[in-house]
């Protein structure tokens, strides 16, 4: 993260397509952003995380009639879904914004006007290729393999349509893009999008007539509006706009906008230029991260091989599925998710490491000590111990605000081993008869135990929760009561079901 000019931080996920059930690859990027939230709120920001449901376009209109349901019908049912999928994976967002909402709706049409009054809409014709997975046209020399260059088919398309003068930005976002370097990331994503934007751009195609499950132009309603000028909108709809209208009220100036990197392009060229041309100023930051690959490629519905995050938190926990996809993907890279590695970290990391320390000490206080630990001063190696422990999990602090998630992790997973070797050499179940000394080990490791549960509690805020009832610090003498395993160990021999339709 860049420099705050307050203390408000506005996070958001994409808004999600409707036309297909939630996947890993969907969870993934609202669980980077949850974690994101709920780690800044516990450092001291003010933060807003907003999600939702991306649900006009020709592509929805068709999945709709292909499952003999209205528009309306449809989207509301999937949408649920999308909605219920952050009750199990634990999101905890301010705000869900769903396109075919009233505020949506009126806010776009809002905007719309906005860039037609400020000279940036001519009505022209429209003839291309259609991506129709992707939502996008493509000239011939951007086909690839007969293809888009997002991997979907196309077909020619003409139809009449209002322009966007986006060809009037190119030098405006070279610029932009030139003052504010940290304006994309990672570096790999700003490069591509600069050498775009200087290759030329043309004018972007906003509205259309072949269809019309969508908001419709103001003033000339046989068109309706390109679904993505709609979708982008979003991101100031959910923030009070056209109520909000120069958006100054401290949220958006820190937005962050996590995506995919394939949505880089919309986020990082197109909607900065509506925002130019509508007067609004721009999000502090684009963050894109990589995609889940399943057998070497992009996990979709389309693909058909699909794994499922439902079946993955019913099984093991939502804690642990979060844990899982940050600590495995390096974040902006492209992952591989397997089982087999999801019950590896879980068992070395959740399981042996972090709980069977937590059990351990706990367990050993409750029951050899009377649930209790006096408070002592603590000076020496066990201050140094748990100076030490404080650096890792600022180091992970500090990694986690420059999006290295994983490697955030690795410094908590470091603190949780330095604990585990204090205590092996400290050898407090064989001190027999120094109670003094036996209080001091054991005080210094409930504080480091409650130090590292803090630094993971974005990514396990439900065992993290439940470790931290276990101890009550408030008067003079820490009281422990009786803990319960937090993460049992996974039998990886036996056959889990986490497939999905
Ligand atoms: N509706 C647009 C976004 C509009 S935002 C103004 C859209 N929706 S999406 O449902 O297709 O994808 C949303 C997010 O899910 C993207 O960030 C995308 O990268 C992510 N994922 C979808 N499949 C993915 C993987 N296999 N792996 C990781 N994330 C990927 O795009």
């Amino acid at each position: 993260m860049t420099t705050q000019s307050n203390n408000k931080l506005y996070i958001t996920t994409p808004i999600y397509y409707v036309n297909a059930k939630p996947h890993i690859g969907h969870a993934y990027t609202t669980i980077v952003c949850d974690i994101y939230a709920r780690l800044n709120k516990m450092l001291g920001y003010d933060v807003k995380f907003v999600t939702g449901t991306d649900e006009h376009g020709k592509k929805v209109e068709q999945s709709a009639v292909n499952s003999g349901k209205t528009p309306q019908e449809f989207t509301d049912e999937i949408s649920q879904l999308f909605r219920d999928l952050l009750v199990t994976i634990n999101a905890n967002n301010d705000d869900f914004i769903r396109t075919t909402e009233e505020r949506h709706k009126k806010s776009v049409a809002f905007f719309w006007r906005k860039l037609q009054e400020a000279g940036y809409i001519y009505l022209g014709e429209y003839s291309g290729w259609y991506d129709m997975r992707n939502e996008a046209y493509f000239n011939d020399d951007e086909l690839i393999d007969g293809k888009s260059p997002l991997g979907g088919e196309v077909t020619m398309m003409r139809e009449p349509c209002y322009f966007f003068k986006l060809s009037a930005f190119q030098d405006k976002l070279l610029a932009y893009y030139e003052e504010h370097r940290d304006f994309i990331y990672p570096d790999s994503r700003r490069n591509e999008v600069i050498s775009f934007v200087k290759s030329g751009l043309k004018d972007l195609a906003i509205s259309r007539t072949t269809f019309s499950w969508g908001i419709p132009v103001p003033g000339d309603e046989k068109h309706v509006i390109y679904v993505w000028l709609d979708a982008l909108v979003n991101y100031i709809t959910v923030n009070g706009y056209p109520d909000n209208q120069q958006q100054n009220d401290g949220y958006w100036n820190n937005a962050i906008h996590f995506v995919g990197k394939e949505i880089v392009r919309f986020h990082a060229v197109y909607w900065p230029a509506f925002l130019m041309a509508a007067g609004i100023p721009l999000p502090k930051q684009i963050v894109s991260h990589g995609w889940w690959i399943s057998n070497g490629e992009k996990m979709s519905k389309s693909l058909g091989n699909v794994q499922d995050p439902n079946k993955y938190c019913k099984l093991f926990g939502s804690d642990s599925f979060r844990y899982y996809v940050l600590r495995e993907m390096s974040f902006g890279e492209d992952g591989n998710f397997s089982l087999p590695s999801f019950i590896n970290r879980y068992n070395s990391f959740l399981a042996n490491s972090y709980g069977n320390m937590c059990q351990r000490v706990l367990s050993f206080i409750y029951n050899k000590c009377d649930g209790q630990v006096k408070k002592v001063s603590l000076d020496g190696e066990y201050q140094d111990f748990l100076n030490n422990i404080d650096k890792e999990i600022q180091d992970g602090y500090d990694l986690a605000q420059k999006y290295q998630f994983n490697r955030y992790l690795e410094k908590v997973e470091k603190a949780a081993s330095i604990a585990n070797q204090f205590v092996d050499s400290q050898k407090p179940w064989a001190i027999k008869d120094d109670a003094e000394l036996l209080n001091k080990i054991l005080y210094t490791m409930v504080a480091a135990i409650i130090k590292i549960t803090k630094a993971i509690s974005p990514v396990t805020p439900i065992a993290a929760e439940k470790l931290l009832s276990f101890i009550d610090a408030s008067g003079d003498v820490v009281k422990v009561s009786q803990p319960e395993v937090l993460f049992n160990k996974i039998d990886e021999t036996q056959d889990f079901d986490v497939y999905g339709d």
